[in-house]
């Protein structure tokens, strides 16, 4: 089939390079001039593993174009799916500009009807107002068309997108009509019955079970994204909260989530607690969800803990970097990790910056490092200094803090390392390394909810 896409982020761009992978002819837009610029010479704007492979060999197989034409990928397919940003709000609210104008353009440059399909999330009955927008635009331009619109949620994590769009374990589609639903089934088709070479592993993937198609009415489908989200959140949130009971009371948030996540009904998934989470994506969506069920008269103080837990993330663990260096300011602080998680450069609302701009303030000096961020953070941050590695980062620190959970964090020669610190503290704010292995090492070694050493316990209370 053919199909456009109108929003080149991580959402339009894995969407358009994977729907291309299973046998598509995909067109992709977008109105960001220099984004479109390194798409059309063939580069990419985000780091996703995989990413690139796929959409080389579906540029070459021309089965994928980009062009910063907009009305020329109106126009190209009858099936469009909108994948623009909806941003927060000042007050929390998504911005709905981005998809308006997505309206406006459709029907202004379409010159048949078409099939519209909001993959950005969005708040609940977004549809109604979509499918209303478009009557209206088409209405004041004399329109022959008909535009028909429809919901299909994404829930693509960054870092493994790629899988997650190719084996996903549920696709959701809302949908009014019959029309609608066959058309969102014949574009799944491949996926549903998991039948194509999976450019993943260069092979068939047999082990990946079928996914489970979810059809809904498009106000479900939209609500099913941002309860998920939230509820992801919720788990986060929680987790955070038993760390620091464990903390005050000497247990080991560890050993207590493992027991927590064998229970199938609670499940072991999103209970890592740290700096909490980050992201375009659920700090967000809770807060436009969290608006709109409060708009709608329901009791959303739930909602308001989650954030809140997640809001003193930094905060707290800022404190543990005050109590173990006494004084911050003019102290050299290592700090690895920016992106707000692992496999992407992605630093938006990343809690290690918010971290660094709190050291900052204190004034500490930063010497930081990324695998994959450090462009994106240096014009965030200025005055940090960024290292070209992990070793030259904690050359000379009085304390360094893992802010990311990098792979290749686990693999640094820490005891070459711990000789090169002026003091050897760790303050590990995803409990990622092995504390009794890094206090074997000759580090003082601080996680969250983790157990202190005796004497570290008495510095601390
Ligand atoms: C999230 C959802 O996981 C996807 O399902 C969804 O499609 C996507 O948002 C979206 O709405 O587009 P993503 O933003 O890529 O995906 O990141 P997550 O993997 O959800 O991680 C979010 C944050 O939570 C990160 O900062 C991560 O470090 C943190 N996190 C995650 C924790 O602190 N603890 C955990 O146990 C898990």
């Amino acid at each position: 089939m053919r199909v456009s896409i109108l929003g080149c982020g991580h959402v339009g761009l894995v969407t358009g390079a994977c729907l291309a992978e299973i046998g598509h002819e995909i067109m992709c837009t977008d109105n960001d001039v220099t984004k479109m610029n390194i798409l059309e010479r063939g580069g990419l704007p985000i780091y996703e593993p995989g990413l690139s492979t796929v959409v080389d060999r579906n540029l070459r197989a021309q089965r994928l174009s980009f062009t910063s034409d907009l009305g020329e990928t109106v126009r190209f397919a009858d099936v469009i799916f909108i994948c623009v940003g909806t941003p927060p709000l000042r007050n929390g609210d998504a911005d709905l500009t981005a998809m308006d104008a997505a309206a406006k353009l459709i029907v202004t440059e379409a010159r048949t009807s078409k099939l519209v399909i909001e993959k950005s999330t969005v708040p609940a009955q977004t549809g109604q107002r979509l499918k209303q927008a478009l009557a209206t635009y088409a209405r004041h331009s004399i329109s022959q068309f008909s535009f028909r619109v429809a919901s299909n949620p994404e829930f693509l994590r960054e870092g493994t997108a790629v899988f997650d769009f190719l084996h996903p374990e549920r696709i959701v589609i809302g949908v009014e009509d019959e029309a609608a639903e066959t058309q969102l089934r014949k574009i799944y088709l491949p996926i549903l019955e998991q039948r194509f070479p999976c450019p993943l592993h260069d092979s068939i993937c047999p082990q990946t079970p079928a996914p489970v198609l979810v059809v809904t009415d498009i106000s479900s489908s939209e609500l099913i994204k941002h309860a998920c989200n939230t509820f992801l959140a919720l788990k986060i949130s929680y987790a955070n909260l038993i760390a620091d009971i464990c903390e005050k009371k000497g247990a080991n948030v560890d050993q207590v989530i493992e027991a927590m996540g064998l229970d199938p009904r609670i499940g072991s998934g999103f209970l890592r607690p740290g700096l909490g989470f980050g992201g375009f994506c659920l700090p967000k969506d809770i807060q436009a969800f969290t608006r709109m069920a409060e708009r709608a008269g329901v009791d959303v103080a739930l909602l308001h803990a989650i954030e809140g837990i997640n809001r003193h993330r930094v905060e707290s663990f800022m404190q543990k970097l005050h109590q173990a260096l006494w004084v911050v300011k003019h102290k050299h602080v290592a700090v690895l990790g920016l992106s707000f998680k692992p496999d992407t450069d992605d630093i938006r609302f990343a809690p290690a910056l918010e971290l660094i701009r709190q050291i900052l303030d204190a004034g500490g000096e930063v010497r930081a490092y990324d695998p994959q961020a450090m462009e994106k953070a240096k014009v965030e941050l200025p005055t940090v200094k960024f290292c070209e590695s992990a070793y030259e980062a904690a050359q000379e620190a009085e304390a360094l803090i893992v802010a990311t959970e990098w792979e290749e964090f686990r693999r640094l020669d820490w005891a070459l390392i711990r000789e090169t610190m002026s003091r050897p503290l760790i303050l590990d704010g995803r409990n990622f390394l092995q504390a009794d292995a890094m206090r074997a090492l000759g580090f003082e070694y601080y996680g969250v909810g983790r157990p202190l050493e005796e004497p570290a316990r008495e510095a601390i209370s």
